[in-house]
């Protein structure tokens, strides 16, 4: 085993390289798959930072270019907003 590969890509759900491998190699083929299988962009950043890292690694794995990649799902919202935000907007 590559010792680099336990490496954490999503640092919040401490996933590793070697976790997004495996899932990849167990049949997960898109980043959402990944992601429910792992827990990889479940944690604070939402895949902001980790995403790409993760998109890297699918595609060594499959052999593809990232432009051919199935978009992950998102949900609203993008980023964090406070409740005091929100309350604002309805006044
Ligand atoms: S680093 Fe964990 S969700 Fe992105």
């Amino acid at each position: 085993m590559n010792p680099d590969e336990e490496r954490h890509v999503c640092r919040c759900e401490e996933v590793s390289e070697r976790e997004i491998r495996e899932a990849v190699k167990a049949g997960a083929r898109t980043v959402t798959e990944i992601k429910r299988w792992t827990r990889a962009g479940m944690g604070i950043c939402q895949g902001r930072s980790c995403r790409r890292l993760v998109e890297r690694i699918l595609c060594e794995e499959l052999g593809v270019s990232p432009a051919t990649l199935e978009p992950p799902t998102t949900r609203p919202p993008i980023r964090p907003v406070s409740i005091r935000a929100v309350c604002r907007e309805e006044e």
